[in-house]
């Protein structure tokens, strides 16, 4: 499961604006701020390619050159991204990682949250390439009833989840517990509460950790 490229291909604002292809895809959902953008960049080892949240708008380059206005575009892309847009990304030309926008983030005006809704399942049911939903969890918090609720939709909806967990790397909790508790209560909830068995895996995109496994799933689930 090797990497050899990959290419940024569009923003689509809509489910049915999005790239028209056979070649299958790989959507990956989570919380805002659960590591979506770490973690694709760290797939695929880039550092900025789906960039992630901290980084200031200040330090965009200017175009000067053709390559500068790409990189400018991604990054404009990426800004006004953050909450609205799916971004597919080719993947040596054979596969897509699709990144969609967060979802709960509290602040979020209650127009915004039912627009997420909508325009997501709209991908979500309408969308044929689709192979797998990786559902990205946040190993260094206690299960969340949005996690639980939007894997319990997916699986009612018969498409595939795979439960990532991120941020497994986050060993010293101060206080609460440590992400492989934090993920053994979650699968509990799961098994009592809901008829799907995903599989999982427990990622860092600090440490890499995961990586190589998550590539190997992917590919196996392709070849399905
Ligand atoms: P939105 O695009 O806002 O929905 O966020 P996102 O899900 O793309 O999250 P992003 O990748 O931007 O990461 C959010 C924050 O979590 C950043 O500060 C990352 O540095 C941090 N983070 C992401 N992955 C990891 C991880 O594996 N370990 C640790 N310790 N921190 C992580
Ligand atoms: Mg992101």
């Amino acid at each position: 499961a090797r990497i050899k490229g990959v290419e940024f291909v569009k923003s689509s604002g809509r489910a049915k604006d999005c790239p028209k292809d056979d070649r299958p895809e790989f959507a990956i959902l989570g919380r805002s701020n659960v590591g979506k953008s770490s973690l694709i960049n760290a797939l695929v080892h880039k550092k900025e390619i789906a960039l992630t949240s901290k980084k200031p708008v200040l330090l965009m380059p200017l175009f000067t050159s053709r390559l500068l206005l790409l990189v400018d575009l991604i990054w404009f892309v990426a800004l006004i991204g953050k909450t609205q847009l799916i971004n597919h990304f080719l993947v040596n030309k054979s596969w897509y990682l699709v990144d969609l926008p967060g979802y709960g983030f509290a602040k979020a005006p209650e127009a915004a949250k039912m627009d997420w809704c909508s325009f997501t399942k709209g991908y979500f049911l309408n969308r044929d390439t689709l192979v797998a939903v990786l559902l990205l969890i946040d190993a260094s918090v206690p299960p969340q009833k949005i996690d639980l609720d939007c894997a319990n939709w997916l699986g009612r909806n018969n498409i595939p989840i795979t439960f990532v967990f991120t941020k497994c790397d986050k060993m010293k909790v101060a206080k609460g517990k440590r992400p492989d508790e934090n993920i053994r209560d979650f699968q509990e909830i799961i098994r009592q509460n809901y008829k799907i068995h995903p599989p999982w895996i427990m990622t860092s995109s600090v440490s890499g950790m995961g990586r190589d496994e998550l590539l190997l799933h992917m590919s196996q689930l392709r070849n399905y």
